[in-house]
């Protein structure tokens, strides 16, 4: 597979199948995705691979934690609704799009919602959640090394066979995550990416969500 069919082809999974991914394959992965950039080489990413029954575990604390409304909170500074028009334009699409895709009206279906956000924290049945912390004195730039990593591991993941969704919604618990995992407080926990062999005929999995064109978000300077 070459670069460019691996960046279109990717896209987010959020329906696995009942197939494990073993070690071996994840040390593989994680083995080649060390070779991505970062700022002064400084390879800031520090990886929790969990699976089997911890991953069980952490699954039921999480959505116990919704189901009991523990506050969300997480490690660094999340955007709020106050965005961009254009930003929010763009997000509300996406979260229309998801919605249409699953028959849901956020308005009037509230357990198809819920059901909704609980697959999220079930890392929609990958067998792998991947989560990805850093430093805390490390500057905002080690956020940048974090999103380059992540896409090192999604891209490669498809050589494998296996697909990705990242996460922001699981670390928004950062404290559950913190005790249960033993990460230290010093560390920030970024994000997390599911891992799994995709389930190619789940109807989620049909969904792809749009682009901007190069020239909405490019200045050209001669
Ligand atoms: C930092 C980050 C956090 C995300 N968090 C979630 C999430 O919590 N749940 C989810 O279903 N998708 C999540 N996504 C996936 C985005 O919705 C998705 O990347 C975007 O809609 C583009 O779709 P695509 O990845 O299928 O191309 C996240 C993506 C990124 C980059």
């Amino acid at each position: 597979m070459n670069v460019t069919d691996a960046v279109r082809e990717r896209f987010s999974v959020r329906a696995y199948l009942d197939k494990p991914v073993n070690k071996d394959t994840v040390y593989k992965l994680l083995d080649i995705a060390r070779f991505s950039p970062s700022g002064h080489n400084a390879q800031p990413w520090e990886v929790a691979v969990v699976t089997g029954k911890a991953k069980e575990q952490l699954s039921e604390k999480l959505i116990d934690a919704v189901n009991t409304k523990i506050e969300r909170k997480y490690d660094y500074s999340y955007s709020t609704k106050d965005v961009p028009l254009f930003i929010k334009e763009r997000k509300d699409a996406c979260n229309i799009k998801v919605f249409k895709h699953k028959n849901i009206n956020p308005k009037t279906d509230k357990e198809k919602l819920k059901e909704h956000i609980l697959e999220n924290f079930r890392c929609f049945g990958a067998p792998v959640c991947l989560i990805i912390s850093r430093d805390k004195k490390l500057g905002e730039d080690a956020f940048v090394d974090i999103g380059l990593f992540a896409q090192t591991i999604m891209l490669t993941a498809l050589e494998f066979g296996l697909a990705t969704c990242p996460q922001t919604s699981i670390v928004a618990y950062a404290k559950l995550l913190h005790d249960e995992l033993n990460i230290p407080d010093d560390k920030i926990i970024v994000m997390s990416l599911t891992l799994g062999y995709p389930d190619m005929n789940a109807h989620i999995n049909k969904l792809r969500m749009d682009r901007d064109t190069v020239d909405k978000f490019t200045t050209f300077y001669e």
